[in-house]
């Protein structure tokens, strides 16, 4: 975050804190060879903007959670992500070579590496989850986090996404189609990571849950489409990644449908409801309102 308030001072902490989490959990008894371990975290480790721990420790923290409870699913989320990147980055899909600032994982590694690497990262995540003894959640909760987990990115979420993604290139979809690509293959899991956030404060259900589910969708809505933007307007030694690849590659977004103003403009949209979803919480949401001005307002 870029300032010096006292809101981005905690949000800093969350993300050292997640940075902690990773490093504990990516350090295995068994990590099969040492170069499958080595590309985990590789790819995981020492880089990105940590959003989705951050907003598991956010929304936890505003609904009444000590910080320990919420360390294993804020790890899950960002495991899966790290997952859900390197494999976004192969040949078969996007065929990047750079991410945040350094050669992608099938680059630094080769691509069967790079695909055990994801593969070893998603079930490190539900391993994370499932086996967490410090959290003080139930049974019951503990259970509903992995099913939350496992529909964010299958194929009604992530998964489901990438392959809508994959199949519209170059095809000009309608805004519903790409707004409900976008929604899977991003949104999903920032919608999950704020859902498991409440779960993990015993939050399993009712109206809060259901705000938190909005705020978790738009914000997500809102993310993805200022990812869009910033492959448009961003340099690649700011965003760390290929500027213009979207393009290049011929991929639906947002500013190739709206325009440049009208993606900001939807964005913004987005960003104005995932607020006024959060509204009864009053002061206890200030952090998740300061998350999605940064979401829209981000140079990266
Ligand atoms: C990039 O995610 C991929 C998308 C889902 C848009 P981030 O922009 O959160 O990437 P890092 O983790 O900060 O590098
Ligand atoms: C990635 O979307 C979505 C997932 C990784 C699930 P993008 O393909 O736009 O992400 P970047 O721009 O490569 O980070
Ligand atoms: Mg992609
Ligand atoms: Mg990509
Ligand atoms: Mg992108």
């Amino acid at each position: 975050m870029p300032d010096s308030s006292p809101l981005a001072e905690q949000i800093r902490l969350y993300q050292q804190r997640a940075e902690q989490m990773l490093d504990r959990y990516l350090t295995l008894a068994d990590p099969g060879t040492p170069r499958l371990l080595e590309a985990m975290r590789y790819s995981t480790l020492g880089g990105g903007k940590r959003l989705r721990p951050v907003l598991v420790y956010c929304t936890g923290a505003a609904l009444g959670a000590p910080l320990a409870s919420l360390d294993a699913a804020a790890a899950s989320v960002e495991l899966i992500h790290a997952y859900s990147l390197i494999h976004d980055d192969l040949p078969a899909m996007d065929d990047d070579d750079l991410r945040r600032g350094r050669p992608t994982c099938h680059k630094a590694y080769d691509e069967g590496t790079a695909v055990l690497a994801g593969d070893a990262l998603q079930a490190l995540a539900f391993a994370v989850l499932a086996e967490d003894t410090q959290a003080q959640i139930s049974a019951e909760a503990r259970l509903l986090a992995m099913r939350l987990l496992a529909h964010g990115i299958g194929t009604a979420g992530m998964a489901g996404g990438q392959a809508i993604d994959l199949e519209a290139v170059g095809r000009q979809l309608s805004l519903a189609e790409l707004e409900g690509m976008h929604r899977r293959k991003t949104g999903a899991l920032i919608t999950t990571s704020v859902l498991l956030g409440a779960v993990c404060a015993n939050t399993l259900q009712g109206p809060l849950l259901d705000a938190l589910r909005v705020y978790g969708d738009e914000l997500g809505l809102a993310f993805q489409i200022q990812d869009d933007i910033l492959d448009v307007t961003g340099d690649t030694t700011t965003i760390g990644k290929q500027a213009g690849a979207d393009a290049a590659l011929n991929k639906p977004t947002y500013p190739a449908l709206l325009g440049l103003a009208g993606a900001q403009q939807r964005a913004a949209d987005s960003r104005d409801r995932a607020i006024a979803a959060v509204a009864a919480l009053g002061q206890r949401a200030d952090t998740l309102i300061a998350l999605a001005h940064y979401v829209v307002d981000r140079s990266h």
